[in-house]
């Protein structure tokens, strides 16, 4: 076993632990990609019902000329949990950079999805970077006098509570240093059926996401959760302008993780992920909080979501 899935695996561990042992009812939502979470996350982002990742990729695709002025060629772009980098070669294409560095938790993912992108770029050098990206990177030296461009789309940002978005948005700062611009996606609040539906699809993927976390409990901490008892439950708070997703026991259950029994009562909820969405003011506000300035924004003519370009400026003294 190597240090990194032992690792995982301890944390995992720990945070189960914590969810029943201490009766608190939550899971975070990182441990919802697996290999199978992944891959259906994928699916997701396919369903008609759910619209970010076709919105934002018709933004990325629609306003390549205005990339290119406001940011220029000859960039180090840096790209914040590149995943499978689906939606980066368009950012690429308008915006000329003289490198990428894909940086992610999983290397056997990066290391594919890194070359794929190769192929596609065979002269732009390309150095990916195995790290949690949650934390301040080392980046490699070969971009380190290169003006860098960090690139977060998806709204992944929205899976985070406001401390600990505010948290990333500063260290990407320290990451990426003064003076280095940052192209973020953040999914807009909207329609509450709209929003349900895409957390809540009619072919039930979803859903399947959501369970399979019972599943890789399951499957690696000796689990025997009856998964086939659990409901996916999606609801729009609206104090805090976020999907919530829960799992929830349709029947009492009583299970063993890890050598310890657990008992649920029906009707109790696990939460496993929030998706927050923004006004336009809030995602800026949200910026200025982590040291970014926005300077421009691009949005689809729906609203549903919008790209902002910020840059990291010397910290002024304020009134
Ligand atoms: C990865 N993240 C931005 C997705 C979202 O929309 O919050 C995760 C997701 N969960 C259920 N559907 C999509």
């Amino acid at each position: 076993m190597d240090m990194t899935t032992s690792i995982v695996d301890h944390t995992f561990r720990k945070d189960v632990r914590r969810c029943f042992d201490e009766q608190a009812y939550a899971i975070p939502a990182r441990w919802l990609y697996d290999r199978r979470g992944s891959e259906l996350f994928e699916d997701i982002t396919e369903l008609p019902e759910y619209y970010p990742t076709r919105t934002e990729t018709g933004l990325l695709l629609d306003h390549g000329s205005d990339f290119a002025s406001a940011i220029g060629k000859g960039r180090a772009v840096i790209e914040f949990g590149s995943g499978s980098s689906v939606k980066t070669p368009h950012l690429l294409r308008a915006i000329d950079p003289a490198a990428y560095v894909p940086i992610d938790i999983s290397g056997e993912f990066l290391e594919h999805s890194a070359a794929m992108l190769q192929d596609d770029f065979p002269d732009l050098p390309v150095h990916p970077v195995e790290a949690d990206f949650m934390r301040r990177v080392q980046l490699p030296d070969a971009v380190a006098e290169l003006p860098k461009l960090g690139f977060f789309p998806g709204s992944t940002i929205g899976n985070m509570i406001a401390r600990s978005s505010v948290d990333l948005l500063r260290s990407m700062r320290e990451t990426l240093g003064i003076g280095s611009q940052l192209l973020i996606g953040m999914d807009r609040v909207k329609d509450r059926q709209v929003l349900l539906d895409a957390y809540d699809d009619s072919a039930g993927v979803t859903a399947q996401f959501s369970l399979n976390l019972l599943d890789r409990i399951n499957r690696e901490l000796d689990g025997d959760i009856p998964v086939g008892k659990f409901r996916h439950v999606a609801v729009w708070n609206d104090d805090y302008a976020r999907v919530e997703i829960y799992l929830e026991a349709q029947d009492d259950v009583t299970f063993s993780i890890d050598g310890t029994s657990h008992s649920l009562a029906a009707g109790q909820r696990i939460h496993i992920e929030n998706s927050h969405k923004f006004g336009l003011r809030d995602a800026r506000l949200m910026l200025r909080a982590g040291g970014w300035t926005p300077l421009e924004d691009w949005s689809d003519e729906r609203d549903y979501f919008t790209l902002i370009l910020a840059e990291a400026h010397p910290y002024k003294h304020a009134p």
